[in-house]
């Protein structure tokens, strides 16, 4: 690998689900050199992607990566994490890559797990197969340099999402962390509820009504692992959604309040 920004570097994803795949086919485009590793086995799709998959997690640790991308589930990331045989890495220094949609717990685990020799850059994509199904332009992608060293490597895996014309922020993760619990989580729970509710689209959708049915759609195509991930692993999310249930409650007061005044209160 070179040291100018867009070098080709060789990438091991480790967690080849719905969102290691979507991330894969534009790193393969781009002519990046790509090993996977899963908990299941993805022999398949990897060799039609021409991509080497092992079953075998030290042999793909041993694979002389220069970033792993870890693209597990929330829920799974300690256990994926500390059952790594770190101690077989071939490198001095490699780059270790999360994508996890909460931000504090990877990086508190990374720092605590790796060697101290390993690089660390965490990273929320905010997008997924859904809204990049038409490419990465002008979609965010959050990062944080948590432990670099190795500049060259870290700007060559950023250039990749700039290259799609991402936007590019840099940010603290508990900063991501704060916003998200307010945006993400209650998008999510908002999108659970409506499916918890069963609302359908009708024959007299108003355009607000379909963005309800399209929100649902798209949150229930996600996994309920990502959700509770959402809620478990970030420490904003319990008082949101509080914040969430006490709002509910205020807005049928209004309601109850105004409707007594209209037409005063209920007789027994
Ligand atoms: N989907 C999105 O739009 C999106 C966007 C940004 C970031 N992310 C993040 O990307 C990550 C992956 O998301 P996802 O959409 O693919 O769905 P997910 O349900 O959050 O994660 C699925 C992945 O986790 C692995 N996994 C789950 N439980 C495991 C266990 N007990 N042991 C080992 N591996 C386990 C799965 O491996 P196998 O497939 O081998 O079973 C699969 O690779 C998550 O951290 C999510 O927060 C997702």
């Amino acid at each position: 690998m070179s040291t100018s920004q867009s070098s080709t570097l060789k990438i091991g994803i480790v967690g080849f689900g719905s969102f290691g795949q979507f991330l894969a086919k534009t790193m393969i485009k781009q002519g990046h050199n790509l090993t996977a590793t899963s908990r299941t086995d993805y022999s398949n799709s990897c060799l039609q992607l021409g991509i080497q998959f092992f079953r075998d997690v030290r042999m793909f640790i041993e694979a002389n990566n220069d970033v792993i991308l870890i693209c597990t589930s929330i829920l799974s990331f300690s256990e994926v994490l500390r059952s790594m045989p770190l101690a077989c890495l071939k490198r001095q220094t490699t780059l270790f890559v999360d994508v996890l949609s909460v931000k504090e717990h990877p990086r508190d685990l990374l720092l605590q797990v790796l060697p101290e020799e390993s690089d660390i850059l965490c990273t929320h994509p905010m997008f997924g197969p859904d809204s990049g199904k038409n490419g990465w332009k002008d979609l965010t992608f959050m990062y944080d340099k948590v432990r670099i060293r190795d500049e060259a490597t870290c700007s060559s895996f950023l250039h990749i999402f700039a290259e799609e014309g991402c936007k590019m922020l840099q940010m603290s993760c508990e900063e991501h962390d704060k916003i998200a619990a307010k945006s993400q989580f209650i998008t999510h729970t908002i999108g659970r509820t409506l499916a918890e509710m069963n609302i359908e689209s009708t024959t007299i959708d108003t355009k607000g009504f379909q963005t309800l049915t399209q929100l649902k759609e798209t949150t229930m195509r996600d996994s309920f692992d990502l959700y509770s991930g959402l809620f478990i692993h970030n420490r904003f999310a319990t008082q949101e959604l509080e914040n969430l249930q006490h709002a509910l409650h205020k807005v049928k007061e209004m309601l109850v309040q105004r409707m007594s005044e209209e037409l005063g209160p209920e007789e027994d």
